[in-house]
């Protein structure tokens, strides 16, 4: 196969900073899981990815994209390329009690361990020490884009862009809107004070002309809203093109409840579609209790589902039929869900997602189970085109930006031992179901190296606030 594909118009934009030569795994609209053996992948001091050629070309190729072939860096045989992994769903401010409180369901955990924690965000002190962790720990764990909900305060979430953007992490960031239905007192927002701070934040943060982090528009689900705010939200975002994020159908009483709340509505997906929410650039967390109808509008909106396994388990919500989705032509991604999920790790998301596709094989053993090369596509190509950023990043095409994690299946000290030479397929699987951060040495975002092979520091020195 010729995995040659020139990009004349970068190369005229910008010259080959890099070139890697080894293997490189990824997935595409038509395959779960392509492997493609021995190749040459330069990117372009634009970050960008120049071309993708056969190693046996290096010639040819050095001459055509003008670099120096002893300075391309060689993958070792117990090495690869993946693309980095998108977290479609991730709270910043929860990353604070990720582990701990999963013993209630989800109306009673929020009220009584979410909304008292996220209050203290107002602390612009907390909120950097929190952020710049969650920002680090899902970095060096793969998490190249993440799509983060931060709190009400608008300067916090600022912040929060403001630190992804210094550790080099694409994101979406959103200052959650809430003004009814929350009993915690300190942590509450007017209609008003929502909408003006939303315009605030959307203003500010677009101002900084970040490369990689932009706002999201995120009501934090119909319960938590007005449907004045929803409204307000929805044209916000429609005027300015921009991003939304909600929760929709995550657990029973939550939808019973918005039935109540909004009975002029069909359904759950109908509250957000009255109010323009419903867009090719919203993405939903959860929808484990959509129903085909819910799914047919999220297919004629372009809206997409953010899959979060391991938070669907632990709050005992409900258990997401992602190919019942993935029928609908829905898009879908993986997401963390910090702290109703209790890990930061999208590989722990490749595993629950696997893990739940398996229990409803338990419950019907016709039903079609999700296969690793599946979950991975999930994991980086779904999540980008759930977040309508696969113009950008999600795989290795030429003129998509360079984020990609550079894997060592057998990096010492690490937690997957090897006896014997295998194929690319089986040290992906052998890194989906045992790897961890020790594994992942390099990680690239937009080009850039922003999780060092040896030290795994991460720019200490540069991040100053
Ligand atoms: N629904 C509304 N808010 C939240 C939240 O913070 N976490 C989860 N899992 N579901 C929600
Ligand atoms: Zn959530």
């Amino acid at each position: 196969m010729d995995h040659t594909k020139m990009a004349n118009s970068h190369r005229a934009s910008a010259a080959t900073a890099r070139v890697f030569r080894g293997t490189f795994v990824h997935s595409t609209p038509q395959m779960a899981l392509q492997v493609l053996d021995d190749v040459l992948l330069g990117v372009n001091t634009d970050g960008k990815i120049a071309f993708i050629g056969n190693g046996a070309e290096l010639d040819k190729l050095s001459q055509k994209f003008g670099f120096v072939p002893s300075e391309v860096t060689q993958l070792a045989q117990h090495e690869f390329f993946m693309p980095g992994m998108v977290d479609t769903h991730i709270h910043a401010p929860q990353y604070m009690y990720a582990g701990t409180a999963l013993d209630l369901p989800l109306l009673q955990w929020l009220n009584t361990y979410t909304f008292p924690v996220e209050a203290h965000f107002k602390d612009l002190e907390l909120a950097k020490r929190v952020y710049t962790q969650v920002v680090k720990r899902t970095l060096r764990n793969g998490t190249t884009t993440a799509c983060y909900f931060a709190t009400i305060h608008t300067d916090a979430s600022l912040l929060l862009a403001q630190i992804a953007n210094d550790f080099g992490q694409r994101a979406l960031v959103g200052k959650v809107c809430m003004d009814r239905n929350n009993t915690v007192k300190d942590y509450k927002e007017t209609c008003q004070e929502s909408q003006d701070e939303t315009c605030r934040f959307i203003a500010e943060l677009l101002n900084k002309k970040y490369p990689l982090v932009k706002p999201v528009v995120t009501p934090r689900f119909a319960l938590s809203c007005s449907g004045a705010l929803l409204a307000q939200l929805g044209a916000t975002a429609k005027n300015n093109n921009l991003h939304i994020q909600s929760h929709i159908s995550e657990n029973a009483e939550e939808v019973k409840l918005v039935k109540e709340l909004f009975p002029e509505s069909k359904s759950y997906a109908d509250v957000y579609h009255k109010y323009n929410l419903l867009t090719d650039k919203t993405v939903m967390a959860h929808g484990c209790h959509l129903t085909d109808e819910e799914l047919l509008l999220f297919k004629e909106t372009g809206a997409s589902v953010s899959h979060c396994p391991n938070s669907n388990i632990s709050l005992i919500s409900g258990i997401l039929d992602v190919r019942k989705v993935l029928n609908h032509e829905v898009k879908l991604g993986l997401g963390t869900d910090i702290a109703g999920g209790y890990s930061a790790s999208l590989l722990d998301s490749v595993r629950r997602a696997m893990d739940s596709s398996k229990v409803l094989t338990l419950r019907d053993p016709e039903y079609n189970t999700l296969t690793f090369e599946e979950v991975f596509r999930l994991a980086t190509l779904g999540g980008s085109q759930a977040l309508s950023l696969d113009d950008q990043t999600g795989n290795f095409e030429v003129g998509k930006d360079f984020d990609a994690l550079r894997v060592n299946i057998a990096a010492p000290g690490g937690p997957i031992d090897m006896f014997q030479c295998e194929k690319p397929k089986i040290l992906l699987e052998k890194f989906l179901n045992l790897g961890d951060d020790r594994n992942i040495v390099e990680v690239y975002v937009a080009g850039k190296r922003v999780v060092a092979a040896d030290s795994k520091i991460q720019q200490e020195d540069h991040f100053k606030l």
